[in-house]
């Protein structure tokens, strides 16, 4: 009982079964059958776990990919014709659902480590490729009500090569980005250094600053957010991509003038 209660996911410490007839044979017996009841409910919980953590991930991404959807099926509706006319209510439909129901499920679940695929790749070309998504992504879509020039400066060197898992930090970057654009910047400015055999990665802004609450809340799931639609995830996931990449995220400054996160992230994965 003592070796089962320090810990109780561990199978090898089953009990021997008594064959007692007596009530501590009978005690011993359900202990048994408990002990294994147990050992599957906790099993259950971590697997539930971790599919929660892969719920809100695909959620965080796909609400973007469907804000995009909704502002083309916006467009549709102005186009006159009466077969587009038709079916563009119903694709309308169809979406608005499709958000609200990954607003819901973000409610239920929670976070965890993703799985990594690490490649070697140019870090300036990924930065690049970032750019060009945010300057495509609708604005809309960031939330941007009036039309701005996001300026997005890739300052980071033509040779600098990285291995690391390429999808998940450009998640990182596109979050920064976007954090960045929607919280009033005009201009982010990235650059990066090898220091040994890491890279240190500034992501700096000139937007207002990190309000007071979004710095005691940061990197909370679900509550750091003060942007109306916002879900408080986007830091999270970064800081759990660094995490798996055995790097770190670090809020280096933030005030009036703008805000600075860092990446440090080992240059090549260990092995
Ligand atoms: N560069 C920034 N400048 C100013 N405020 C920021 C910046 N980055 C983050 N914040 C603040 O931190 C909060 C948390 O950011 P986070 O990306 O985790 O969540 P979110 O952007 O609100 O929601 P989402 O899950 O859609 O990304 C934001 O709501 C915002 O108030
Ligand atoms: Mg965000």
């Amino acid at each position: 009982m003592t070796e089962f209660r320090k810990d109780p996911e561990n199978e090898s410490g089953a009990t021997i079964l008594s064959n007692r007839s007596d009530e501590i044979g009978v005690a011993s017996r359900e202990l048994a059958v408990m002990q294994q009841e147990l050992r599957t409910a906790l099993k259950q919980k971590t697997r539930l776990a971790a599919l929660g953590a892969a719920v809100a991930k695909i959620n965080h991404d796909l609400r973007n990919s469907l804000a995009t959807a909704v502002l083309v099926s916006d467009r549709l509706a102005n186009i006159d014709d009466p077969e587009v006319k038709r079916v563009t209510p119903r694709l309308y439909d169809s979406i608005n659902r499709a958000v609200i129901l990954c607003g819901q499920t973000l409610t239920f679940v929670g976070d965890g480590s993703p799985e990594m695929k690490p490649t070697l790749f140019h870090l300036h070309e990924l930065v690049a490729e970032v750019g060009a998504a945010l300057r495509s992504t609708d604005l809309a879509a960031l939330g941007l009500e009036q039309p701005r020039v996001l300026d997005w400066q890739n300052k980071v060197d033509f040779e600098l090569d990285l291995e690391a898992d390429r999808q998940q930090l450009f998640r990182v970057f596109s979050n920064l980005g976007q954090n960045a654009y929607q919280a009033g910047a005009s201009e982010v400015r990235i650059s990066a250094d090898a220091v040994g055999d890491d890279i240190g990665i500034d992501i700096a802004d000139n937007g207002p600053g990190l309000a007071r609450e979004a710095v005691d809340q940061l990197y909370k799931p679900f509550s750091g957010s003060l942007r109306d639609g916002g879900t408080g995830l986007g830091l999270v996931i970064a800081r759990d991509i660094m995490h798996a990449h055995n790097g770190e995220i670090i809020l280096l400054e933030t005030g009036k003038s703008g805000t600075t996160f860092r990446l440090n992230v080992p240059r090549r994965v260990a092995e």
